[in-house]
């Protein structure tokens, strides 16, 4: 692992555990479901590729994105050292390496990624189109880039909205954005979509059925909204 960590703690450093507890849950399990499946469907990985995992946590979904094509090799970046000291126990049997880095300095050169994606980092970042400008310049010409964020639209932002407001001092480091904010962000066309159709304490058998209505409808309200887009 490389790279240089900050002085300050950054503000996941307290969570690794907890993080990966809750994906454990079944309600959790319901989730990586739903949003792996579009984050697999839109960045389409192919076998031998170099991808980067922007703000990778402690990789839940690098390791879903592993199994998605043969021979990957991914490198993984977060700003956190404790949250990407747990990549390592889920991807022994991968090529993976890790960095700890910001995503408005990403310490690679120009066109360096097949493929790069960052799953629900972006809303931590204030200053969005540096961090997007940053992603899309490490990515090869015609390489795809996936970037998931907490949908403004969705009751998930206004939920945490109001408990930022009660003092939740990780929810109140968010800035949330709407389908349309993102794609400004990007000169050209890009594919939006959103997933998690449902409450984080709804029922794990109902959310499936909520989830495939939502999708069925192509509802804008999803937690999870993804963008897509290609370096020209
Ligand atoms: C909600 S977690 C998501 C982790 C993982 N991508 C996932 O979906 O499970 C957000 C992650 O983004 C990282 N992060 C926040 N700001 C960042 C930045 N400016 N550069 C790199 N990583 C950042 C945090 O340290 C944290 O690990």
């Amino acid at each position: 692992m490389t790279g240089r960590a900050s002085e300050d703690k950054a503000l996941f450093d307290e969570w690794p555990e907890r993080y990966d507890q809750w994906f454990a849950t079944p309600i959790g399990k319901v989730i990586k479901a739903c949003e792996t499946d579009l984050l697999v469907d839109l960045l389409a990985p192919r076998d031998g590729e170099l991808l980067l995992d922007v703000g990778c946590g402690t990789g839940i979904f690098t390791k879903e994105i592993f199994q998605a094509a043969a021979a990957l090799s991914i490198v993984g970046m977060d700003l956190s050292l404790p949250m990407l000291q747990r990549v390592a126990h889920k991807t022994h049997d991968f090529r993976f390496s890790g960095v700890v880095a910001d995503m408005l300095q990403v310490p690679f050169g120009d066109e360096t990624f097949d493929r790069v994606y960052s799953m629900t980092a972006l809303e931590f970042v204030a200053d969005a189109q540096q961090a997007i400008d940053e992603l899309t310049r490490v990515t090869r010409r015609g390489g795809v880039i996936v970037v998931t964020t907490l949908n403004s639209l969705s009751p998930w932002a206004h939920r945490r909205k109001e408990k930022a407001a009660a003092g939740h001092s990780l929810f109140a480091a968010m800035t949330f954005r709407s389908p349309e904010e993102m794609s400004r962000l990007v000169p050209g066309p890009v594919r939006i979509r959103t997933a998690v159709h449902f409450a984080k304490d709804e029922n794990p058998h109902r959310a499936r059925e909520l989830e495939r209505q939502g999708r069925e409808e192509q509802r804008d309200t999803g937690a999870m909204l993804a963008m897509s887009w290609q370096r020209p």
